[in-house]
């Protein structure tokens, strides 16, 4: 598997690279880099009469340039509703969400689909591959939406399915892959417009221990080379091994918020 051959992905191919992460030196510095995720105050409500709980209550987060952070909570307790509102996918009730430079209050649907083209890869439990298309097709498929020259897409979906080990599927279905071999094409097609911020919703929640295992040492690869990865998971180990900030949901509010001990980069583990 090609997810634990070190550089993999070069430095050069994933944004973000030059904004300073981790923990600061000194607590001015802090204040100087402008969180890639900014949550604020916000609430989701389903139920149009307002009178059920809301599955977001009241809702602060914000996440750094270059975090890995997962995104632990029962079922239920609100965490892809917080990955589609910083998706674009879904609208907050009230509060509102600024990602990668972008306030999603107000936007028009073209604008939130342009800015999830551009700004956002997602990762789902389900894979969300179409089965109609070849592997190859469906890592193409963002750079088309984007109108990306064809060659130039041609060859970054054949670069990223090398590096995703993953090279010699790019003619065959989706259909009659492993669940982990699709999860390495959902990856693909993730990464294809080299968004700013990777989310995925419970990416191992559908494999095989095995199938897991190379997922989560994909993730802590594309952390390790600066990817900002917001991962939601039942898995703690999956957390612990990915992940180097854990927060975690209860009924729609943030009950946990801590660095763990994993240091990629460098990055010192404090508990916050
Ligand atoms: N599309 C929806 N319509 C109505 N209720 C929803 C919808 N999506 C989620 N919910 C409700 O919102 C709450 C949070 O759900 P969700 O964000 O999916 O939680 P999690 O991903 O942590 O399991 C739950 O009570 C769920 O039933
Ligand atoms: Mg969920």
């Amino acid at each position: 598997m090609s997810a634990d051959r070190p550089g993999f992905l070069t430095s050069s191919s994933l944004p973000g690279r030059t904004t300073s992460r981790g923990a600061p030196s000194n607590p001015t510095e802090e204040t100087v880099t402008a969180p890639i995720v900014a949550v604020s105050d916000v609430t989701k409500t389903y139920d149009p009469t307002g009178t059920a709980r809301p599955a977001l209550d009241a809702l602060d987060l914000e996440i750094a340039p270059g975090e890995a952070v997962a995104v632990l909570g029962r079922s239920g307790s609100g965490k892809s509703t917080l990955l589609n509102l910083v998706a674009g996918l879904d609208r907050p009730s009230s509060g509102s969400v600024t990602v990668a430079g972008v306030t999603l209050t107000g936007l028009s649907e073209a604008a939130l689909a342009a800015f999830r083209r551009e700004r956002i890869g997602m990762v789902f439990q389900f894979f969300n591959l179409l089965d109609d298309l070849t592997v190859l097709d469906n890592v193409l498929l963002p750079a088309q939406l984007a109108g990306m020259r064809r060659g130039a897409a041609r060859a970054r979906a054949e670069e990223l399915l090398e590096q995703l080990g993953i090279d010699r599927l790019a003619r065959s279905w989706p259909g009659g892959l492993s669940g982990g071999e699709r999860q390495r094409v959902a990856v693909a097609r993730a990464l294809m417009n080299r968004p700013p911020l990777l989310l995925a919703d419970e990416p191992t929640g559908a494999l095989d221990t095995a199938s897991a295992a190379d997922v989560r040492e994909l993730l802590r690869s594309l952390h390790a080379e600066g990817q900002t990865i917001v991962l939601v998971t039942h898995d703690t180990s999956l957390a612990a091994a990915c992940a180097e900030r854990i927060v975690e949901l209860a009924d729609g509010r943030l009950v946990r918020d801590e660095r763990t001990g994993l240091a990629p980069q460098g990055v010192s583990a404090v508990t916050a």
